[in-house]
């Protein structure tokens, strides 16, 4: 079982991963948790080389470049934490995986159908069992980001960047309706914890 979190920044994606986890704990079951980019020490290095601002002209990475270095991140993630765990039967969750790229390279400049082929070439063989979208208004949650001590690149764009994000994750999730789950993210905490619950019972149910 391979469970996805998306969602723009600030939708409480991390607090829900650790409700899933917990969940699948208390059904026995063996969790990585995990997130993206990261997952392994060399991967959180080439975290921080994507996410720290960088003002010099020379070295600001290109949409390109962010988008392999994501690629890049992701692959070793792939190999050495994501399919390790789950051919040892674990549930493997992740925060963030291929649709972030398209949604947030593809508003950076990186076009639909390059995004495509490079996803093609290295990840068309992994498909998560489910993804959660954490959802909601984007001031809505900038407001919440507005309490952190820290952000990162990402969160400091402006409100149409997070637009976008949104309507890129929902349109993918009203295309997929069984393999993507839509959560309304700004409800309360417990009211978040009991949708997803619903939609783990549903869908264990189903897979059993
Ligand atoms: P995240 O850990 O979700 O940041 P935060 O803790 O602030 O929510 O993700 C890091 C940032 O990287 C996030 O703003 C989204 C961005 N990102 C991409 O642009 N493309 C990608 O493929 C991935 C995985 C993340």
């Amino acid at each position: 079982m391979f469970i996805v979190l998306e969602g723009i920044d600030g939708s409480g994606k991390t607090t829900a991963r650790e409700f899933i986890a917990d969940w699948f704990r208390a059904k026995g079951r063996e969790v990585v948790v995990t997130r993206e980019p990261g997952g392994t020490p060399m991967v959180e290095r080439i975290r921080s080389l994507i996410l720290t601002d960088n003002d010099s002209y020379e070295d600001a990475l290109t949409p390109m470049g962010k988008t392999l270095l994501f690629m890049a991140a992701r692959e070793q993630h792939l190999k050495n934490v994501i399919l390790p765990g789950l051919e040892r039967g674990k549930v493997v969750i992740t925060d963030r995986f291929c649709d972030s790229t398209f949604a947030y390279q593809w508003y950076e400049g990186v076009d639909l159908v390059t995004l495509v082929s490079l996803h093609d070439l290295a990840f068309n063989a992994i498909k998560p069992t489910l993804t959660f979208v954490m959802d909601g208004d984007p001031e809505v949650f900038s407001k919440r980001m507005d309490n952190r001590n820290e952000s990162n690149y990402y969160d400091r764009l402006p409100l149409v960047f997070h637009k976008h994000n949104r309507d890129y994750y929902l349109k993918m999730a009203s295309h997929n309706t069984g393999r993507y789950c839509i959560i309304d993210a700004e409800q309360d905490l417990e009211n978040v914890k009991c949708q997803i619950e619903e939609a783990l019972n549903k869908h264990v149910e189903t897979n059993k």
